[in-house]
């Protein structure tokens, strides 16, 4: 009995995330990519966050804007005004998404409030220093402390908001470029901070998550596209999947 929850994860229920958006049909990390997601039911919609030179958060996930915009430079070296010059549509497709900029976290938040949970997860915090405070001020700020989670590869930044809430939900990411290992020792350690693992699908396998799971956290591998991989997920017991097509998850569980 396989079903999707749209809340915190619960037993037998498996978190949609999606993965910067429903960035499989919209360009990734802007507001036509959130709102795909919302509309398909995703129960979180997953952020990459980054700061400006004047210390806005932005939506993006690299570094430069060079991928994700017709612009050039690095986010922490342009201001939003800048930023929001450029047109981050058009790179995905000429036609459809020509007005599209790139979003603030705020007007993320404004656009979406309470109609959807959030994956919030911190770029490069050695580089966006103070990143972390502004982000829980702006969660509190549009009383959204029950509809976050966190998701980061740097410990230290999952700590910063353990120390500001030991509610909010917080995800160890974890990349591998070889078949995944996990030693108990870093799963106690990760057990005392954080609620669960992201790691990249195509590495891990059955043992790995049963493995995660076994010391208690929740297991939500990325980036799960294909039909196939996706029935796996749902056979090795994983709790959550991040995914660029939320839609096409849903038609693989209604079908299992
Ligand atoms: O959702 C997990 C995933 O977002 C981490 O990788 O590179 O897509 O941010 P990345
Ligand atoms: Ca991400």
């Amino acid at each position: 009995d396989i079903r999707i929850n749209n809340l915190l994860p619960e037993e037998h229920k498996i978190a949609i995330v999606a993965h910067r958006g429903s960035s499989g049909y919209a360009p990734e990390c802007t507001l036509s990519a959130y709102r795909l997601g919302v509309n398909m039911k995703a129960d979180y919609i997953e952020i990459d966050l980054r700061q400006t030179l004047d210390g806005e958060l932005i939506a993006m996930h690299d570094e430069t804007v060079n991928r994700t915009t017709n612009g050039s430079g690095a986010v922490k070296n342009m201001t939003l005004a800048e930023i929001k010059a450029l047109d981050a549509g058009s790179w995905y497709n000429e036609t459809e998404f020509v007005d599209e900029k790139v979003p603030t976290l705020r007007e993320i938040f404004e656009a979406f409030g309470k109609d959807t949970h959030y994956m919030l997860e911190t770029k490069a915090p050695e580089e966006n220093s103070g990143l972390e405070e502004k982000v829980w001020a702006l969660v509190k700020e549009f009383e959204l402390t029950d509809h976050v989670a966190i998701q980061s590869f740097s410990k230290e930044s999952l700590l910063k908001f353990r120390e500001r809430s030991n509610n909010v939900p917080l995800f160890q990411l974890f990349w591998y470029d070889r078949p995944a290992q996990i030693s108990e020792a870093l799963l106690e350690e990760i057990s005392a901070y954080a609620n669960g693992i992201g790691a990249n699908f195509l590495r891990i396998n059955e043992n790995y998550v049963r493995k995660v799971k076994q010391a208690g956290l929740l297991m939500y591998p990325y980036t799960v596209n294909h039909k196939a991989n996706m029935t796996k997920a749902v056979r090795w017991g994983v709790d959550g999947v991040h995914t660029d097509y939320p839609d096409r998850f849903k038609e693989v569980v209604d079908k299992m």
